[in-house]
């Protein structure tokens, strides 16, 4: 056996659905992923129905992750098309919240802002969460503009290309307060896999060309890209099927698995990919110290071949089946008790604490 200790992983980006979107997956299924996929912690996105925008959806969320959830977790509030939130509900909000999530390009769940909106938001955010950004083409430059001139720390999503990647660190040489995500999909794929992988390799961003590709991972190598987030994102394979074919992947449970793939290849480090699944997201989204008694050991001996059967997931495909990786997930602890062992997942449901509460 050859093991790696990660300290309290953490995905900062997933869909974990639930609530009216139960049937693509729900906070015990795809909690129990994360703990497959060696996370102690997720942060839920908020384009859910009801859409986590203001204290209804919010309530409602929190309720349902609380009886539900066997990891710890934590919320992401999302800015509404229609305006920003009244600035005490929004003060209010933003203590109970990891951050506030800006849909600046069309996706899942209809929460697109335009570019003035954006602008507003990023100023009247009074945080202490982070602002992130779902953004593509020209809207990259809008939000990191926005981030420079408002002097706010912000998170870009997903980055998905060269241009992005470029932008990314000019911003960050100028001083602008901004950490950027990418995801596996966009590091193991391109555009050219798009024939073999038909609806599996429908999201958004979009999968890009292997030279964006390649700046990708420059990108996490250089240190412009500070983390991997999974923007796990399940559909039901008839969803998938349907027209027009709705974007997202699961990601959860092949991401940690993947990474260390590309350490036994040489493209990263084994300690830049602990970095990236758990040191540099647990600064960035406001849960420094590590916490004690909650780690995961990963096995990266170990090869095994990636297959829908062998998923938590409850939407029973994967984009990366039949990829062969290295590591495997031997055991996950959270606040010292075992909750996932050497392909089982032992919490119960209500297991997972919100860390968010009443953050400052
Ligand atoms: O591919 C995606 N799926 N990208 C997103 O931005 C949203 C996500 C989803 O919720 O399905
Ligand atoms: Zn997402």
């Amino acid at each position: 056996m050859s093991l790696v200790r990660i300290v309290g992983a953490l995905d900062p980006h997933v869909h974990l659905r639930g609530m009216e979107w139960a049937h693509k997956g729900d906070f015990a299924t795809e909690t129990a992923a994360a703990l497959a996929g060696g996370y102690t912690a997720v942060l839920d996105m908020p384009n859910t129905p009801p859409a986590t925008t203001d204290s209804q959806g919010l309530e409602r969320k929190l309720e349902d992750l609380g009886r539900n959830a066997r990891c710890d977790y934590g919320v992401w509030l999302g800015a509404h098309p229609s305006g920003v939130r009244p600035p005490a509900e929004l003060a209010r909000l933003s203590r109970r919240v990891c951050g506030i999530k800006l849909y600046c390009g069309h996706t899942t769940g209809g929460l697109t802002i335009g570019p003035s909106q954006m602008d507003r938001q990023v100023a009247s955010w009074p945080g202490p969460g982070v602002l992130a950004a779902h953004a593509e083409g020209e809207s990259v430059g809008v939000f990191l503009a926005a981030l420079a001139r408002h002097g706010k720390r912000g998170h870009l999503c997903h980055i998905d290309t060269a241009r992005a990647v470029s932008e990314v660190a000019e911003h960050k040489s100028r001083g602008t307060k901004v950490t950027a995500g990418v995801c596996p999909h966009h590091l193991f794929f391109a555009d050219r896999d798009l024939p073999s992988l038909g609806p599996r390799g429908v999201m958004k961003p979009p999968l890009g060309t292997r030279s964006d590709r390649e700046a990708l991972w420059e990108g996490l190598r250089q240190g412009v890209i500070d983390v991997v987030e999974s923007d796990h994102a399940p559909h039901t394979w008839d969803e998938k099927l349907g027209v027009p074919t709705p974007f997202g992947v699961p990601g959860l449970e092949t991401t940690i698995p993947l990474l260390f793939t590309a350490v036994k290849e040489g493209r990263i480090t084994a300690d830049r990919a602990v970095d990236l699944v758990s040191v540099a997201p647990r600064r960035i989204f406001g849960l420094d110290p590590r916490p004690p008694g909650t780690y995961t050991l990963v096995d990266v001996g170990v090869r095994w071949t990636i297959t829908p059967e062998s998923l938590y997931t409850s939407c029973g495909w994967t984009p990366f089946s039949g990829m062969e990786v290295s590591g495997m997930i031997r055991r996950v602890v959270i606040r010292d008790t075992v909750v996932f062992e050497d392909g089982e997942v032992l919490a119960p449901k209500g297991f997972g604490s919100n860390l968010y509460d009443d953050f400052c």
